[in-house]
């Protein structure tokens, strides 16, 4: 079978290491891939937002099957010209894909299949922004409606702070296209967990869970980041949760789908909030996460390729999802400044003393001739798998120690809380 894998982070990476896995497997395409992507795969230079050039290049290779990786082109409608042409492709369709591409859609979506989630309201002007948050207390969550790669939600702790991200989304445009309304949110607490689900329209089979470390310093202090670290299963995710989140959360978007009339076949990610009056939902991603996927990955048992086909034949009621026991932990290296300004092109080093059992999975890398420098914010991945969580940490910490570069930086307490 031959598969194209669209993107180029660490989550592409860990998704071409689990594909090369498969027993049907047989060329991988990554488009466009990343370094280490290439000592598994071809990489070709499309970029995950060129979507007649992906569609074209599938027809012309054959390509069995096409996994995408990030939300962008998801959103942009390349399932549906896919399928159009009768190529076999792994995601939700433009329309569910709203579902990530635009928070209000999401949230009227959440409403009306009364699954929990924080209370909200939608505005599209400055002074209709500005009454509505008089009727929330501090903090309170502003979020552009769009997709701003991760940017677009302010947590605002005082009313100046709220206004001024008002002003910010709506009259300054700072997110542009994504910004042309916005959405308020009581503001929840609890733990986050990630629940990564395959969907194919009539099941969801939910994946092991995980957590996220999403802020930049030790004991999330620091601005957010697109995730520092991870580990799985979830230490709050219990059986009893589980259950919870199934009946009062999975079910009832499953039915939403089928009554919406999406084709949802592909990845479905809930950001739960574990509050003290239960499970809650944040927020839908359409796609895997990353660095999720980066742990759960690697405790699956069962080949990857049999998921996506089962699911592409809305088969998954079939199937029965095996998972290693071991826990997982993945920590982050990132270039210092991140996730503002940083400098990339610093050689890295020591990647060949890292221990065996710890996978490095690359993010932000580029290669020239044998050498390997940064190349974005996230670098690298470094991840391992534990009898415990603790274990766990502990031989991926020991991979962290060993890679240098420049203004390597990371947290030290993933997989502590
Ligand atoms: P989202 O993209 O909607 O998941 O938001 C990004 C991050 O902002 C989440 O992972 C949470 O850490 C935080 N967040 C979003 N919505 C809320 C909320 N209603 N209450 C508390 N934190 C939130
Ligand atoms: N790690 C969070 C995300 O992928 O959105």
């Amino acid at each position: 079978m031959k598969i194209l894998l669209i993107g180029s982070g660490g989550r592409e990476h860990a998704l071409a290491w689990k594909l090369r896995q498969c027993s049907t497997s047989g060329r991988i395409y990554c488009a466009p891939g990343n370094p280490g992507m290439g000592q598994l795969a071809d990489c070709v230079p499309i970029q995950a937002d060129e979507i007649i050039k992906l569609r074209d290049f599938a027809l012309d290779k054959q390509i069995d099957l096409t996994v995408v990786g990030p939300e962008v082109p998801l959103t942009m409608g390349i399932v549906d010209e896919f399928r159009q042409v009768g190529l076999q492709i792994v995601g939700p369709d433009r329309h569910a894909a709203k579902l990530e591409g635009s928070k209000s859609f999401a949230k009227d979506f959440m409403m009306k299949y009364g699954i929990p989630t924080a209370r909200y309201e939608k505005a599209y002007d400055q002074k209709e922004a500005l009454a509505l948050l008089q009727t929330f207390s501090l903090p309170v969550v502003i979020k552009a409606d769009g997709l701003a790669a991760g940017k677009g939600v302010l947590i605002c702790h005082t009313e100046e702070e709220a206004e001024k991200a008002v002003e910010e989304i709506l009259v300054d445009q700072v997110f542009g296209e994504a910004g042309s309304h916005l959405v308020i949110e009581e503001f929840l607490t609890g733990i986050e967990t990630s629940v990564l689900c395959f969907v194919d329209g009539e099941t969801i089979l939910p994946m092991a869970s995980s957590q996220d470390h999403k802020r930049i310093g030790d004991h999330d202090t620091g601005l957010n980041t697109g995730g520092m670290g991870t580990y799985s299963p979830n230490r709050v995710y219990t059986n009893q949760v589980a259950r919870r989140v199934k009946e009062k959360i999975l079910i009832p978007t499953l039915r939403g789908i089928r009554q919406e009339g999406m084709d949802y076949r592909g990845i479905l990610f809930l950001g739960l909030m574990i509050t003290k009056d239960g499970p809650k939902l944040l927020e839908y991603n359409v796609r895997l996460g990353d660095p999720e996927t980066q742990v759960v990955m690697p405790r699956l048992k069962t080949d990857l390729c049999v998921v996506f086909n089962q699911m592409l034949n809305r088969n998954l009621f079939k199937l029965h999802l095996e998972w290693h026991d071991e826990a997982a932990v993945c920590v982050v290296l990132a270039s210092d400044g991140y996730p503002e300004a940083y400098e990339t092109g610093y050689e890295i080093t020591g990647l060949s003393n890292v221990p065996d059992d710890v996978m490095v999975f690359h993010a932000g890398t580029r290669k020239e001739g044998d050498r390997l420098f940064t190349g974005g914010g996230r670098v690298l991945n470094v991840t391992a798998m534990g009898e415990t969580v603790d274990e766990a940490r502990e031989k991926a910490y020991a991979g962290v120690e060993v890679i240098k570069f420049k203004g390597k930086t990371f947290r030290r307490d993933i997989g502590l809380t």
